[in-house]
């Protein structure tokens, strides 16, 4: 801890330089714990899935060296290829596909100096495509949902966040190809969803009053008088930035009864062009009812209703990340190529009397990815208690193989960027991931001496699964892994 605060606002190790080695690069006197890769055991027979995205990691009884790790299993993709023959019935396929996909929690433990995932755990558990979970809110029960209370599965878990009572948010993002293919009722999918890790026969629950679209992640703060506030993403060219804010107050004494505050609440959609976040609500936006009948079709049709009330279109609005030592909220916008907008930016909101629940706000451009800053394309983003800023890049490997606009940055890695002090806003690059990942999810403990880092879609160009463009981790065929990094 104390090794850490003395470079506060200074990059806490020597910045490495850009890398197209097929391995997990780190700057000199870095260790790497490989937890968990595709397939492994998780302790209790079940597997662990396939391409991870976020980790959180939620200690037990407050230990930075024993606790339990959330991590999203994103998508298939490639994995495909080693998944299964290509003349697999499409069923079978199918359910290979649905159980590599939603979630892992995993009990783990740092111990004679090496982070290992728990044998025999209580806690361990996977969610998948097919685990049966709960719709809360306005659109629970509504006809626009076929009328139900329960559906099956998540799947497009990409990231997500931690509530003030020790449960995961997963969002689920880009579901649309997979539920078709599946055959499953789309509107059952792109809804922010809440998991219990200390409890494995609790039932995940889908949070309707946050809103349907490609959710990136749910970042979770207060208001000033105590109301929950989570502000969100959706990642796809031209789509919106949103908040949710609860009706009622957070009351620590209650614990995870907290969760009801998700389900009652109003949700506004960013329009940066004057400041003002719009309330996407039948009562409080009556032009809303010009097309939808019940609050449950305003969720369902989240983007139609942000469209209506004026909502300013983003160049994929990806994290979201409060930082702790203002409450200035950070938003990474990737890149949008039908703009040109190949690099992407950092915006950052101050909102009106630094209150989360304020209906007007102010923005500035933090950051700007290209050649200058060294990075590009920022996607998931983590602050450390220092208020520094660690940025994980999403440079897709098909681009960067197409053409050089991005030749420069070579791999994807995370970045280190200081929001304070006199190297405030320059980026210096910690990592480098192997051939074709991303770097994705980062979390610390909380004791900041460990980064906890998934390795997402090595080897995502592979065509012939016999000859692999990445052999990350273990010398065979890529595995999408969850890796954690010591030395600070
Ligand atoms: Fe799944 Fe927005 O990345
Ligand atoms: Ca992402
Ligand atoms: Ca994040
Ligand atoms: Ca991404």
């Amino acid at each position: 801890t104390d090794a850490f605060k003395k470079m506060a606002h200074r990059p806490p190790f020597r910045p490495i330089s850009p890398s197209d080695q097929d391995k997990l690069v780190l700057p000199k006197g870095f260790r790497q714990d490989l937890i968990a890769a595709w397939g492994d055991d998780i302790g209790n027979g079940e597997k662990f899935g396939y391409n991870c995205d976020l980790t959180v990691y939620f200690p037990i009884n407050g230990s930075s060296k024993h606790g339990l790790l959330w991590v999203n299993h994103e998508y298939i993709g490639t994995g495909a290829l080693f998944m299964y023959d290509a003349d697999t019935p499409e069923a079978e396929k199918h359910a290979i596909e649905q159980y590599n996909v939603g979630g892992s929690v995993i009990e783990i433990k740092l111990s004679d100096g090496k982070w290992r995932l728990v044998k025999g755990s209580r806690y361990a558990r996977r969610i998948t495509a097919n685990t049966m979970m709960e719709l809360t809110g306005p659109a629970r029960g509504d006809a626009v949902v076929g009328g139900v209370h329960k559906v099956k599965g998540t799947f497009a878990n990409c990231s997500g966040g931690r509530t003030l009572w020790d449960t995961v948010l997963t969002c689920e993002e880009n579901f649309e190809e997979d539920a078709k293919r599946w055959g499953r009722n789309d509107t059952h999918y792109g809804w922010v969803v809440e998991v219990d890790p200390f409890d494995p026969s609790s039932t995940p629950q889908k949070h309707t009053a946050l809103g349907r679209f490609s959710h990136e992640n749910a970042a979770m703060t207060l208001s000033k008088d105590g109301r929950l506030v989570v502000y969100m993403g959706d990642d796809s060219n031209d789509q919106y930035f949103y908040k949710y804010v609860s009706k009622k107050k957070y009351q620590p004494s209650r614990g995870k009864d907290n969760r009801y505050l998700l389900s009652e609440g109003t949700l506004y959609v960013a329009n940066l062009a004057d400041g003002k976040w719009m309330p996407l609500d039948l009562e409080q936006s009556p032009a809303l009812k010009a097309k939808f009948k019940t609050q449950g079709e305003v969720l369902v049709h989240t983007r139609d209703a942000a469209k209506l009330v004026g909502a300013t279109p983003l160049d994929r609005p990806e994290d979201v990340e409060i930082n702790p030592r203002d409450g200035s909220v950070y938003l990474a916008l990737t890149n949008n190529t039908n703009h040109g907008n190949f690099h992407g930016q950092i915006l950052r909101l101050i909102e009106d009397g630094d209150d989360a629940a304020a209906k007007r706000f102010v923005f500035e451009v933090f950051a700007v990815g290209g050649r200058q800053s060294g990075f590009s394309c920022p996607d998931n983003l983590l602050f450390d208690k220092q208020g520094n800023l660690w940025v994980c890049t999403d440079i897709s490997s098909g681009k960067m193989n197409k053409d050089n606009t991005y030749e420069l940055f070579k791999n994807n890695g995370l970045f280190f960027i200081a929001t304070q002090g006199r190297q405030a806003g320059e980026a210096f690059q910690f990592a480098s991931g192997p051939r074709e990942a991303e770097m994705t999810g980062p979390d610390f403990t909380p004791d900041q001496r460990t980064l906890f880092i998934a390795v997402q879609h090595p080897g995502e160009e592979t065509k012939d699964p016999k000859n692999p463009t990445s052999h990350w981790p273990y010398g065979d065929i890529p595995r999408p892994a969850v890796v954690a990094i010591r030395g600070f």
